[in-house]
């Protein structure tokens, strides 16, 4: 059997203030190249999830538990090092696209910033890679855009922004935190859909969209109030 690319096991996270447990005891673990669907209703933790898996949550949030990346070792989730992950290892597409970006910055110049940061790119690379990721996405006229703030765009836009990043990473673990807005979300749902048939990653899909899940994911794991109600290995 494959070695599992992400093992989770017994996360816990809990309010630092008032110690009221968030998330219980999640355990599951993604096979290499498959796509593992999370759907559960608003609130049930599918975003403290993602979050917790990139050492994401502030100091507001106590994690318990382990998570262990490839062949590494293990590590807790209270562990700095799991920031190393982020970006080339496990990329994320938040589930608010606007708190993604730096309001006073074009999105252009951020990406090429991100782009940079994580891949030995000189500038004017970056940003050929950008603009080709923008029309990946679909984004109507991505080189006019490229030069446009934050708030020129909307939402759904801004959510293509944010899939373009973590596309031009090429993670090896893909986290999509409902990616679908109701504007883009078949066009979207096709995007990933392809990424799928070319095997090109291991997908974490989060969404509370029955037929995306269908569509997309190997296994699904439902949640409930903090807890996997349906645990599954794939
Ligand atoms: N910063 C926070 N402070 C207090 N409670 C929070 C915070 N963030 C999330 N929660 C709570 O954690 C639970 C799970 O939230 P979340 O992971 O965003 O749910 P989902 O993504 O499934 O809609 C909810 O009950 C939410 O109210
Ligand atoms: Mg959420």
């Amino acid at each position: 059997m494959n070695t599992p690319l992400l093992q989770v096991e017994h996360l816990e996270v809990a309010l630092a203030q008032t110690s009221r447990a968030l998330l219980h005891d999640v355990s599951f673990s993604l096979a290499p190249h498959r796509c593992l669907g999370v759907i559960g209703e608003s609130g049930s933790g599918k975003s403290l999830l993602c979050r917790a898996l990139l050492w994401l949550l502030n100091t507001a949030f106590v994690c318990r538990g382990t998570m262990r990346f490839a062949d590494d070792e293990p590590l807790g989730f209270h562990d700095a090092a799991l920031r190393r992950y982020r970006g080339r290892d496990i990329s994320l597409i938040p589930q608010h696209p606007m708190t993604a970006f730096d309001p006073l910055q074009p999105i252009g110049k951020q990406m090429v910033e991100t782009l940079c940061a994580h891949l030995a790119l000189r500038p004017r690379e970056a940003k050929d890679k950008a603009i080709a990721l923008l029309q990946q996405v679909r984004l109507e006229n991505a080189a006019k855009r490229f030069d446009d703030y934050p708030a020129q765009l909307s939402g759904g836009m801004l959510q293509r922004v944010t899939i373009a990043i973590a596309l031009g990473l090429s993670p090896l673990l893909l986290i999509a935190d409902e990616p679908t807005s109701a504007v883009t979300q078949a066009e979207i749902v096709q995007l990933f859909a392809e990424l799928r048939s070319r095997n090109a990653m291991t997908l974490l899909f989060v969404s509370h969209d029955l037929g995306a899940i269908q569509r997309l994911a190997d296994r699904v794991m439902v949640m409930h109030q903090g807890r996997v109600v349906k645990p599954m290995r794939c």
